[in-house]
């Protein structure tokens, strides 16, 4: 069986808050899922700097982004060599943290031969936000168009609070670790729709990349696939 490369981005500024808690939950239950095989790996984007795209178009030609003065680059070749990503994003002005903003525009445009090639990654959401109906529905759905756009599979939660990611409500002015500890009603099920998509993630991996492994033949004839090709390597 193949090896699966989870990689869970931490889209918050803050260290070892809301956002954290939830991917946590979410890589242990990956890597539960399957031992043996999935290795996770967690990156903060807590103190990193993402320079914004600037609309050079010099990547359609270069085949990567020229600015290499911030850490773009390194976490790039970390989502790249992800076989699975799981954003866990805080809700900022009904949308996502321009840092992460910044990073997701620049990966977008600058890794796809031609914005064609299907990167087939499996993926995950996670946000929170202070309120109620206060933004976690447009980060998801952003991030669900980002995974289609990257020609990846986004992969839903748990009802009641994952239709297509899981969004919690932060029991303000209390912490989500401090409501979890208490077993709040709402903060429970969230960890519980946060393990269940951390699982899910590893399984439809499974299946994707054996069935990869199988067809590798016809993947390479038809192209728009180098980069879950490139992943798969010739084991
Ligand atoms: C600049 C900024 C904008 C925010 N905008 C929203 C918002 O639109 N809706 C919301 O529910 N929460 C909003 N929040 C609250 C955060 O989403 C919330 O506290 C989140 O859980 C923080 O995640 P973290 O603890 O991982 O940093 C905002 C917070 C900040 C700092």
């Amino acid at each position: 069986m193949q090896s699966i490369q989870v990689l869970g981005i931490c889209g918050s500024p803050r260290k070892n808050k809301s956002s954290r808690f939830m991917l946590d939950f979410a890589l242990e239950a990956a890597e539960a899922t399957a031992p043996e095989i999935v290795k996770i790996e967690l990156y903060s984007i807590s103190g990193k700097t993402f320079h914004p795209c600037d609309s050079c178009h010099q990547c359609e030609r270069l085949g990567y982004c020229r600015k290499t003065d911030d850490d773009f680059a390194e976490l790039r070749d970390k989502w790249l060599a992800a076989d699975a990503v799981i954003y866990s994003v805080p809700v900022y002005h009904m949308g996502i943290p321009s840092q992460l903003k910044s990073f997701i525009d620049r990966v977008g445009h600058s890794v796809q031969e031609g914005f064609n090639d299907r990167a087939l990654k499996v993926m995950g959401f996670l946000t929170s936000g202070s309120g109620f109906a206060s933004g976690q529905e447009s980060v998801m759905i952003f991030l669900n168009s980002h995974a289609v756009m990257m020609g990846c599979i986004p992969i839903g939660g748990l009802w009641p609070v994952g239709y297509i990611g899981v969004g919690a409500r932060v029991p303000y002015p209390k912490t989500m670790r401090a409501a979890y500890a208490e077993q709040d009603e709402h903060t429970v099920e969230v960890v519980k729709a946060t393990k269940e998509l951390g699982k899910q993630i590893v399984l439809v991996t499974m299946l994707l990349k054996s069935g990869g492994a199988q067809n590798r033949e016809l993947l390479k004839q038809n192209g728009g696939f180098n980069l879950f090709l490139q992943r798969l390597g010739s084991s």
